[in-house]
């Protein structure tokens, strides 16, 4: 972590984010549209007919988990091993910690460093056209990126991109499925898709809290004054709900005027991946509820016993 730009500041924050932006800027997510939506066809055409499927393991975590291992030029097969890794890891960040799983966490993160260094390794001798190859050429040509902080950052990737994004699909459908009625009005074209994911994201986000630290004494609101030093809990589940914000916070309104919602955060350290989410969530949203216009929940959605995280244990539906 000591090397992971999401804890880093201006100059070596800029300059890691700077290089891993290359591959994030819109242009170049947009070449993956086509994979996200055969991918989602695939994943689609594994149901069974007539059995209730939970979308969580079979539709929300295999998809953003293949696209990130493929732009990094990571083996696919290597997916669950990547998911036990970053799910160990992650765990530091719950409620509840305990020494066991500080162990684990620690542990997760050598093995994912090892596997990855010698990757690199490999990558050095055969480039190809991912990320990985493309941190190293930065590397060799001007030394801007240390062995050590191309490993932090493709661990940061791999472990961002898809936790958040699984989640998000999770509580999108849901939050879809509340509505009634027929889903195609949510589709209609690719304005009225992206707007149901931006009032996805505002209305049911998968990312609670993000902690901060003050750098200066601040007035956050009348008579509330942060020191130097102190943490901040920035709220984002909460932001997104503000009536001060949003007219009817608690309405699922895709067309609403006042669409600004924090689910990505913001400032320097605004998530990088938010273009690729975004692409990830209208393709295979737009693909799932039409390729099963019918689909409803089989059994009540369970969210799962956690903070900072906020996603469903389970996504049974029928179709
Ligand atoms: C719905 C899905 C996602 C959500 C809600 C989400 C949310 C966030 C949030 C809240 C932050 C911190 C922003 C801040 O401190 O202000 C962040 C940072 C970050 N996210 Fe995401 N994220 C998602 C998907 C992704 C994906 C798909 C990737 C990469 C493939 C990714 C990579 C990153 C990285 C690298 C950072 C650190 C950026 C920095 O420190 O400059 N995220 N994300």
């Amino acid at each position: 972590e000591a090397n992971s730009m999401l804890d880093l500041e201006p100059p070596v924050h800029t300059r890691l984010r700077t290089l891993v932006n290359r591959a994030f800027v819109s242009r170049q997510v947009e070449r993956l549209r086509a994979r996200v939506e055969a991918l989602a066809n695939e994943l689609i055409d594994r149901f069974e007919p007539g059995k209730a499927v939970d979308l969580l393991p079979a539709f929300a975590a295999p998809l953003p988990i293949t696209i990130i291992a493929e732009m990094l030029g990571v083996p696919v097969e290597m997916g669950p091993q990547l998911l036990d890794w970053s799910h160990q890891m992650v765990a530091m960040y719950m409620h509840g910690r305990t020494r066991a799983i500080e162990e684990t966490a620690n542990r997760a993160a050598r093995e994912f460093a090892d596997f990855l260094r010698g990757y690199v390794t490999e990558r050095r001798r055969n480039p190809g056209d991912d990320l990985l190859s493309l941190l190293i050429s930065a590397q060799e040509d001007g030394e801007r990126l240390s062995e050590d902080e191309m490993v932090s950052s493709a661990i940061l990737l791999l472990n961002a991109g898809h936790e958040a994004t699984v989640h998000q699909t999770g509580n999108a459908v849901r939050s879809i499925l509340m509505q009634g009625g027929d889903v195609s009005r949510f589709f209609g074209s690719p304005e009225a898709t992206a707007a149901t994911v931006e009032e996805c994201l505002r209305f049911d986000a998968p990312l609670h809290m993000f902690a901060r630290y003050a750098y200066q004494e601040i007035e956050v609101a009348p008579g509330i004054v942060v020191q130097p030093g102190e943490t901040i809990g920035l709220l984002l589940g909460m932001a997104n709900h503000d009536p001060r914000a949003f007219a009817d916070p608690l309405a699922f309104r895709p067309d609403r005027a006042d669409q600004k919602n924090v689910s990505f955060g913001a400032g320097i350290h605004f998530c990088i991946g938010a273009p690729l989410a975004r692409l990830e969530l209208q393709v295979s949203l737009k693909t799932l509820f039409e390729r099963h216009p019918k689909l409803h929940l089989a059994e009540e959605a369970r969210f799962r016993d956690t903070y900072h995280f906020h996603g469903l244990e389970t996504l049974a539906v029928g179709f």
